[in-house]
């Protein structure tokens, strides 16, 4: 898919102040720092659209981006920010699963891992409740840069055979690094491919 344009709507920290659902939407979540934001603006071939910082923490609200002037990227805090408040952890579940669930473009919620560790339980625990809500999903295992060949291999099928315990079947899987750009092309084909599954709201 060519990117033709990459524009920056807003930023909401309630469901009711997102965009008009009138467009499909992927969004972006996973702990803090795994590189979210930059994945974006990698995806849409634009440095600085959406803000990235090496302090975790660095995305508060949902933040909206729409692509092609046809659908929406979206961009959402992390969670598992080890030095975040507890009223902070809350509000980001409460503002983050009430997004996840009622958000009705959603079509799919790629779920961001560093590729360089294992299995973290929260991140799986997290996508057995997407599993359990019926919200689709996908696998994006990040920094790939960031370590050798063989260790990546390795780690996805750790990652593989843990999920397996789980599930019956994997769900769609990527890997990418923005800084060499690998799982652009493969990640915007899954976009392009589940377009079309996007059901105008009446
Ligand atoms: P929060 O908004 O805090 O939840 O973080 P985020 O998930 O949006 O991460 P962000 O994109 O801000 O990136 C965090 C840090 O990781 C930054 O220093 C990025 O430069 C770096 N980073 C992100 N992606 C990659 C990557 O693919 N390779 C490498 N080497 N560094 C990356
Ligand atoms: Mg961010």
């Amino acid at each position: 898919m060519i990117i033709s344009s990459a524009e920056y709507i807003k930023s909401s920290t309630k469901l009711k102040d997102c965009p008009k659902d009138d467009k499909p939407e992927y969004a972006f979540i996973g702990r803090s720092n795994v590189g979210k934001s930059s994945l974006i603006n990698m995806l849409a071939g634009r440095r600085k659209l959406a803000k990235i910082s090496s302090t975790p923490g660095k995305t508060q609200t949902i933040n909206h981006f729409l692509i092609n002037n046809n659908w929406y990227l979206a961009d959402l805090p992390g969670y598992g920010y080890a030095k975040a408040s507890k009223t902070n952890r809350k509000q980001w579940s409460g503002f983050a699963t009430d997004y996840i669930i009622n958000r009705m473009n959603l079509l799919s919620l790629f779920v961001l891992i560093d590729a360089r560790h294992e299995p973290i339980k929260s991140d799986y625990d997290f996508m057995n409740f997407l599993g359990t809500s019926g919200i689709p999903l996908a696998r994006i295992f990040t920094k790939t840069d960031k370590v050798r060949s063989n260790m990546l291999s390795k780690n996805l099928i750790v990652h593989d055979k843990f999920m397996l315990e789980t599930w019956d079947s994997l769900p769609p899987s990527f890997i990418s690094s923005s800084l060499t750009k690998i799982g652009r092309t493969e990640i915007l084909n899954y976009i392009e491919e589940t377009l079309i599954f996007f059901n105008k709201p009446l």
